[in-house]
Formats: C-alpha cells, structure tokens, sequence
C-alpha cells in the first residue's frame, strides 16, 4: 500500500523539505576544487542541526551495517551513497553529487543535486543537464491517475535519446513518514503498475551513468559506483501529487543563487 498524506502530515514534509532544500543549497555554495568531502559533510552535519533537524541517513541500517554519516557526497564515477572522507579532495573537472536527507518533526525530506567543480568536460556538462532535465520530466508525469511507470519512462525515454544510461540497480521511493516508503520508483521501464492519488510524497531520483548502466557496491558497503568507471550524475526531489498536479516541496525557503551575479 502507497500511504496517503493527511494535511497535517502534509504541512510537516512542507518544512521537512524546506530545511532538506536549504541544507543542500548551503553545501552546493561550497563546492570547489580542494574542498574535501568530508569538508562538506561536517558543513551538512552543522546545517542540520542548526535547523533543528536529525540526518536521516546517519546511523541508517541496513543487513548490520548502520551508515556512518551525516550527508551521501558523490563524486564522478560514485553513483550515490559515497562516504565522506578527508582524503577525497574535489578537483577542477569533477561533479560531485550530494544528497541530503532529514527527519524533522516525524517526518522526512529527501533532496539531491549533482554540481560541477570549477569547469568540467562539454560531455560532463551535458550529463548533468540531461539528468536534471530528466528528473523535470519525471516530476510533470506525477499526476492523479497516471502510474508510476510513467514516471519511470519519461526519465528512460529522455536520458536514452540523449544517449545516456539509466542506472537500475536503485530507484526512487515513497518518503514520510520513513525515509524509504512504498512505492518503488525505478528510473527505466520496470512496470509499476500504481495509480498516482492525491497525497502521495514521492521521492524522484534519476541516477544516470555517461558509460554503462551496470553498477557495484564497493568493499565499504555503501558507495554505488558505476561499473565501466565512467562519470554519474543524480537528481532529486521530493514531490507532493495534488488533483491540481505534482508539487515539488524540496525547494529552498531562500535563494543563494546566483552567487556571481554581474
Ligand atoms: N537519498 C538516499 C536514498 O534514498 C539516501 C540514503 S541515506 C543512506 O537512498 F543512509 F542510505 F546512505
Ligand atoms: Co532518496
């Protein structure tokens, strides 16, 4: 069963998001080359707490292994769940994808962008572009009374022609009231076959590799890299669906952006 949001709940995931937005946009203002992942993962853990929140992913268990911190850091050919550390240091050229997920209030916002360091590669540019393009498509298919698979085709069809490759190893979530809820949303063409109503806090997340589909976990347990080694890139937000169409609550409550205006 996919659960339905009450209003209540609603008005909750609305500030859960909020602060999951607002924590990612404060990391992204720190990207550059030199700054170590680990760098990013003590500002995530600071700018959580700050706002009152809890990581969702830190401590999050799964088999006996419980993930040791606060934000997943991502970079190149590290798919998602990459592990902070002071030796990964970003370099110009890299992309590096960040995932913040809090529980604030009961309740948990699951956000994810994926950003250029200093200036990368026309085809890595590219990569990043088709991706978070592929993730607004998927979130216009989020209406009442489509399925799931439309969601999950509009992202294949668009990173496919652009001749990019689906990661199907993962695949987004229901999110809530736990932070891995029904129902799976996978990013290719494996039918789910749910009707989307009103209520539903979909966590969309393409996961798309430059190279090859295929993926492996590496020998710490959680970083998912591609297998070809070749360059990923992951966006996400998470999605109310109302009879008026899907809203995206993972927005921030204050622009940063652009840093760099003439
Ligand atoms: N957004 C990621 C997911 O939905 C966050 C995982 S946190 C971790 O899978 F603890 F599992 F790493
Ligand atoms: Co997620």
């Amino acid at each position: 069963m996919i659960p339905i949001k009450n209003e209540r709940q609603i008005a909750r995931m609305r500030e859960a998001c909020a602060i999951a937005a607002d924590v990612l946009q404060e990391l992204r203002a720190l990207v550059r080359p030199g700054i170590s992942t680990q760098d990013l993962e003590e500002a995530g853990r600071d700018a959580i707490a700050k706002r009152g929140a809890k990581s969702a992913c830190y401590g999050y268990q799964v088999g006996s292994r419980r993930y040791p911190a606060h934000t997943c850091i991502s970079v190149n050919e590290e798919v998602v769940h990459g592990i902070p550390s002071f030796r990964r240091i970003l370099r110009d050229g890299d992309v590096v994808a960040i995932d913040v997920v809090v529980s604030y209030n009961g309740v948990v916002g699951d956000n994810a962008a994926t950003y250029a360091v200093g200036t990368v590669s026309p085809k890595i540019q590219q990569l990043l572009a088709v991706t978070e393009q592929s993730l607004r498509l998927a979130i216009e298919q989020a209406r009442v009374g489509n399925r799931i698979l439309d969601i999950s085709q509009a992202v294949q069809r668009h990173v496919e022609a652009n001749g990019f490759s689906v990661v199907r190893d993962m695949v987004g979530h229901g999110v809530g009231l736990a932070m891995h809820e029904e129902p799976q949303i996978p990013n290719f063409g494996r039918e789910v076959r749910d009707r989307i109503l009103p209520g539903m806090t979909l966590a969309i997340e393409p996961m798309v590799n430059l190279g090859g589909y295929r993926t492996k976990i590496l020998a710490d347990g959680w970083t998912v890299v591609t297998a070809d080694g070749a360059a990923s890139a992951h966006f996400e937000h998470t999605v109310l669906t109302t009879e008026a169409g899907p809203e995206i609550l993972t927005r921030p409550t204050t622009s940063l952006f652009p840093l760099h205006a003439a």
